[in-house]
């Protein structure tokens, strides 16, 4: 089989209906359909706006593919700076073939040419194996616990 041609790049303008189809239907299939549906936008709008956040898209012979997001935070407590990714996903059709190593190679490439970062960070759902392995693989250590008691 022909190697796909990939290309790997900064979000442009005409990207953005993609990456908020992709991102809405990965956190509908994941968190199940939100009760106000305009949450998930408003919250998309939020990070857009942020000044500090990037996104990485990925293009398979010049199909959207899929993106990784990052954006940068600091921790207000040892006072270092980091990004977060804050969401990676591939389409369906693009998934099983490595891409996602790609996107997150480039995001880490990033992060250490980005001066005084230190950490790239991230949260992931414990049912979510495919995507831990994923990050495992890349040498990510869990370093905290989020629990919660049902009421
Ligand atoms: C998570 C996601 C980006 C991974 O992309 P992918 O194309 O499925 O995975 P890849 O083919 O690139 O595989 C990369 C690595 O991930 C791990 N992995 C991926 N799918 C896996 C699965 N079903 N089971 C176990 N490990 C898996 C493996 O370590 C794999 O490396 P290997 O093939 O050398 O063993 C993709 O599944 C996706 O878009 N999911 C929906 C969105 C999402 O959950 N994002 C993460 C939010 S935290």
């Amino acid at each position: 089989m022909e190697e796909p041609n990939l290309d790997l790049f900064l979000q442009r303008e005409k990207d953005i209906p993609f990456v908020n189809r992709l991102i809405s239907t990965c956190l509908i299939e994941e968190y199940g359909d939100p009760s106000a549906p305009e949450n998930i936008t408003n919250l998309l709008d939020y990070y857009y706006s942020k000044p500090d956040s990037v996104i990485f898209v990925l293009e398979v012979d010049s199909f959207f593919a899929g993106f990784v997001w990052l954006i940068e935070s600091s921790d207000v407590v040892v006072g270092n700076k980091f990004y977060c990714v804050l969401y990676i996903a591939l389409e369906k059709h693009f998934r099983g073939r490595g891409f996602s190593k790609i996107l997150l190679e480039k995001a880490v490439e990033y992060c250490r040419n980005t001066g005084d970062i230190q950490e790239l960070r991230l949260t992931v759902r414990k049912e979510n194996e495919g995507a831990f392995n994923l990050y495992s693989s890349f040498g990510f250590k869990t370093y905290k616990h989020e629990m919660k008691l049902k009421l």
